[in-house]
């Protein structure tokens, strides 16, 4: 059984510079190494939305209310504030309720269909990898589309799925004890749930890793990375930007991801 790990954040250097750009040496080493393994596993961040237009934690649209995540993401901030806590979440559900998946979301739901020993662990609440019909997948943080009781009560501790827009009351209330309800998402300071972690740990042993979109600096989900380089993994990173996890990856592709995961795709198809 995995450690009872909490989620956190670890600061990184601020502004990072971009590493460059995509060589197709890189891309074919890439789309070899995937050709020829058996397990391939995909960690996910918020940068694979970003063309489907849902903003990044920690990108230029990321404050709302002039609020960080790390504010609002937050077990007491809830318990101050909890209609201020749902107003976020109620801006980001209608937001992401236009959204659409993109190429990058694509190209990983069809990998699900065709690689066998392929696993998307995604750090990402949107739904949008479900929506493009990807299978095997981990939600390590949870989904903006499910709500538990907050109270907690007894009956309300699993998640029942709420796609409603706009949510006619803020906060929601449970519907079994008709107190507060909570997004069925994990904020900072809470527990993965052991069986998400377990399966995660299980899924970076594989023989390539890719980490796409990631600033790679919460916990435990960008200690996935090195886990995956102990267990001999080829490293692969899909990001525009240089981040926390760029020093140690074998590859770095240097590109959005609806740019870069679509050529690896067709490098895999021609091969
Ligand atoms: N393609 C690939 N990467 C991109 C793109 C793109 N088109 N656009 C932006 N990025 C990259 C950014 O360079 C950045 O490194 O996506 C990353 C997004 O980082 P964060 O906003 O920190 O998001 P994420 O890493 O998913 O955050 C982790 O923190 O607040 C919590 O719950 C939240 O699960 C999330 C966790």
């Amino acid at each position: 059984m995995p450690p009872r790990i909490a989620r956190i954040i670890v600061p990184m250097d601020p502004s990072p510079p971009s590493t460059g750009t995509v060589s197709p040496a890189a891309l074919a080493r890439v789309a070899n190494a995937i050709a020829r393994a058996t397990r391939v596993t995909v960690l996910t961040g918020a940068g694979v939305s970003a063309a489907s237009g849902v903003p990044t934690f920690r990108g230029p649209d990321g404050l709302w209310r002039a609020h960080r995540p790390e504010q609002l993401a937050t077990p007491e901030a809830f318990a101050r504030d909890p209609r201020l806590v749902w107003e976020w979440y109620e801006w980001r559900r209608q937001r992401i309720a236009r959204c659409r998946p993109n190429r990058a979301h694509e190209v990983l739901a069809g990998w699900s269909r065709r690689l066998q020993g392929f696993t998307l662990v995604t750090q990402n609440v949107d739904g949008l990898h479900e929506l493009a019909g990807t299978g095997h997948t981990v939600r390590f943080h949870g989904s903006i589309w499910e709500l538990r009781c907050a109270v907690p009560c007894t009956r309300g501790r699993s998640p029942w799925r709420d796609e409603t827009v706009p949510l006619p009351r803020l906060p929601p209330a449970c519907p079994h004890c008709g107190g507060d309800a909570r997004p069925a998402v994990v904020w900072f300071g809470e527990l993965i749930d052991e069986h998400v972690l377990e399966a995660s740990i299980a899924a970076a042993a594989c023989d390539v890793f890719l980490v796409v979109g990631t600033s790679a600096v919460v916990y435990p989900a960008a200690a996935l990375v090195p886990t995956a380089a102990a267990h001999g993994a080829l490293t692969v990173e899909v990001n525009p930007e240089a981040t926390a996890a760029s020093s140690i990856v074998d590859v770095v592709l240097a590109e959005a991801a609806d740019l870069v995961l679509p050529q690896v795709d067709a490098l895999l198809n021609a091969g």
